[in-house]
């Protein structure tokens, strides 16, 4: 049933203060980001903020750090139209609007004490990199965690620092590919599916976590159902146009389900019927 009282917190913008950009690639650039008095987003891996700027507009933006880090939040932007092109020009100390969290988030508690398979395309690391840092700095608290990362060529590679360690650590299994190499990659070239039926894993035990482009869900959906992972353990992040963020607009509508607010995050048996979802 869907929400209908309407709570201020929801409407209310927190004025952030831009605390560090970075430029990731020509497209993509990173914002670390302060709430006043230093408070806590305290959101879950999964959950996105609308981010505001005066008199150009509002988009929505996945929190891209764990909810571990606690006085401030990052975010990845990358540039694609109005407010986009305008957060890209802000750097530190210049101030934007938050509203949020608001969506579902990964379903930590339920993850907890069973093995992770988190797989990611292109720009789906942003949210991502929030869950496998929470994973990572909870380790205990999960079994076998395998991260599998695709996107189009090396240079598109976002986190690589961050990746770098992933890829050294002795408690995760990291995997890379590119679609396309260059003369200095000496990695995987192939698409992101091709790195799946490489992996030893128990199906009953194993979530299976999945973020990227459109494009790329149905054939890793496809390859993770080869391999035993069951539908209710296939957990998908999906992107809609958003406009208010809190179930009242009807942009974000998939079928029965406002994506704000029933999602982003779905199990695969919840929409795999529904034509428009994937
Ligand atoms: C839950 C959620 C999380 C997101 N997380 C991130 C993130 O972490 N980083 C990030 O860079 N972007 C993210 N996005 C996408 C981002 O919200 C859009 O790129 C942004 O709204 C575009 O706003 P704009 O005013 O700059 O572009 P506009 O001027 O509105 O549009 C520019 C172009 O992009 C297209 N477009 C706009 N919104 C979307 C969309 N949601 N999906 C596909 N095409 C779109 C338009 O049709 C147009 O062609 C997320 C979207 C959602 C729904
Ligand atoms: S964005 Fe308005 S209903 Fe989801």
């Amino acid at each position: 049933m869907k929400k209908t009282a309407l709570l201020e917190s929801e409407f209310k913008t927190k004025v952030g203060k831009i605390l560090r950009t970075r430029q990731m690639t020509p497209l993509e650039k990173l914002f670390e980001i302060a709430l006043p008095g230093g408070e806590s987003l305290d959101h879950l891996p999964g959950q996105f903020v609308m981010v505001s700027l005066l008199g150009v507009g509002e988009a929505p933006i996945s929190v891209s750090s764990s909810p571990t880090k606690r006085r401030s939040f990052e975010l990845v932007v990358r540039k694609a139209g109005r407010v986009t092109t305008a957060l890209h020009r802000l750097e530190a100390g210049d101030e934007v609007g938050i509203r949020g969290p608001f969506g579902n988030g990964f379903p930590i508690r339920y993850l907890e004490g069973n093995d992770l398979l988190i797989v990611a395309g292109g720009l789906g690391i942003v949210p991502i990199r929030s869950i496998i840092n929470y994973t990572i700095d909870n380790r205990r608290d999960f079994g076998k965690v395998t991260i599998l990362l695709g996107c189009r060529t090396p240079k598109d590679l976002l986190f690589s620092d961050e990746t770098d360690k992933w890829n050294h650590r002795l408690d995760v299994m990291f995997e890379c590919t590119v679609d396309r190499g260059d003369a200095e990659w000496d990695g995987n070239v192939g698409l992101i599916t091709s790195l799946i039926p490489g992996i030893t894993l128990e199906p009953d035990r194993t979530f299976a976590i999945v973020c990227g482009p459109p494009i790329m869900y149905k054939f890793v959906i496809a390859k993770l159902l080869e391999k035993g992972i069951p539908e209710r353990q296939i957990i998908v992040s999906l992107e809609r146009h958003m406009k208010c963020g809190i179930g009242k607009c009807g942009h974000c509508q998939i079928h029965n389900y406002y994506c704000c607010q029933d999602g982003p995050v779905f199990t695969y048996d919840k929409i795999k019927n529904l034509e428009e979802a994937i």
